[in-house]
């Protein structure tokens, strides 16, 4: 299939486009390069061992994003384009309504005139809210608790609403937990932008010397630790869930399929801390603080549905995420160069 990659430039859009290439189809990148550098493509190249197409477009602009897809005959869209901080969407919320929701509705109506039939969605599990049991199911009521986490409720809704007008759309509703790790080369990798928000590339910062220590966010938190629980799942783990997702959605008599991509297996941060000492080979500086606004005791998955009918599931274990993240990280201590 010929595939259009928005975001491909970025952290899980970059894994996804090697591994849709070495399956086979031909992936083309589109993205802005505001949240990422343009050094990940010669990379990427190089990885792929070919040239990778890339096309410099805001998907908010409804007339570009037509033109793209004029252009390009694709079979499929994957899309991953978007702003993701949770912090910064509580500062800049109409940023993020315009810019997540916009590029969807941009894509959605390109896709429509253009007839592309599949499209396969980066949400998160942020949707379950912040009172939802564990493991968490799709079936479960979404809700959020914040402007980034009602931007992926609403574009979820947005796609479902699409696919009920149009009954050729199909549509794969991808479910994140926490994605962490980094590709075996240790070439391309996670390189937020400004000060990381989440656990893993802060833990890699603090490795590497960029900072002095991590805040451990509570330890009064109702699990064996103490310490927040997550459901970190390898990048590469992800990128394949994608594959899988649009070969099971194209044809599929299904028009709207949801699907949680993590482990099952939940990890604290001192768990996590610990392993990431293991990989880089010294002790990690650490100090508790007091537990950060809006986050959960826990969040892990149930992702039976995605093994059941993706014949999906995630392999890679905690210290092969740590390892590969340091991997990374060490062999670029500042992210991509430009
Ligand atoms: N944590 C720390 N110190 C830090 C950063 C994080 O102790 O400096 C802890 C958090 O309290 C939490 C765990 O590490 O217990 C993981 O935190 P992350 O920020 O890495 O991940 P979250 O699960 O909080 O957030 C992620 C995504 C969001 C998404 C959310 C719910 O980053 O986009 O999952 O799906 F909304």
């Amino acid at each position: 299939m010929r595939i259009l990659v928005s975001g491909g430039a970025g952290y899980i859009g970059s894994h996804t486009t090697l591994q849709l290439i070495a399956a086979g189809h031909d992936a083309v990148i589109a993205d802005d390069f505001s949240r990422s550098k343009r050094s990940v493509i010669p990379r990427l190249e190089a990885l792929a061992a070919r040239p990778i197409e890339v096309r410099v477009v805001d998907l908010t602009d409804r007339a570009a994003t037509d033109a793209l897809l004029e252009s390009a005959g694709f079979d499929a869209v994957i899309h991953f384009a978007g702003l993701k901080a949770v912090g910064e969407s509580v500062s800049k919320p109409l940023d993020y309504y315009r810019v997540n929701l916009g590029s969807t509705l941009s894509l959605l109506a390109a896709m429509a005139r253009q007839g592309v039939p599949s499209i396969v969605f980066s949400s998160s599990a942020t949707v379950y809210g912040e009172h939802a049991p564990v493991p968490m199911e799709e079936d479960f009521p979404t809700s959020a608790t914040n402007p980034y986490g009602w931007t992926k409720v609403m574009q979820e809704q947005v796609l479902r609403d699409a696919a009920v007008a149009d009954p050729s759309l199909r549509v794969a509703l991808l479910r994140y937990f926490n994605p962490v790790g980094a590709h075996r080369s240790g070439t391309i990798g996670e390189d937020p932008s400004g000060i990381p928000n989440n656990l893993m590339p802060l833990l890699a910062q603090v490795a590497v010397g960029r900072r002095d220590k991590l805040l451990i966010y509570g330890d009064d938190y109702p699990t064996p630790d103490g310490t927040g629980r997550r459901d970190y799942l390898h990048v590469e783990d992800l990128a394949a869930g994608h594959v899988a997702a649009l070969d099971r959605i194209a044809g599929s008599a299904t028009q709207v399929s949801t699907w949680n991509l993590g482990t099952g297996t939940p990890t604290s941060v001192k768990e996590m801390v610990d392993a990431f000492s293991r990989a880089c080979g010294h002790e990690l500086s650490v100090e508790v603080a007091p537990r950060r606004s809006g986050d959960i005791a826990e969040s892990y998955a149930d992702p039976s549905r995605a093994e059941a009918e993706l014949g999906w599931r995630a392999t890679r274990t905690i210290d092969e995420m740590c390892a590969d993240t340091w991997r990374w990280q060490s062999n670029n201590p500042d992210g991509y160069p430009v």
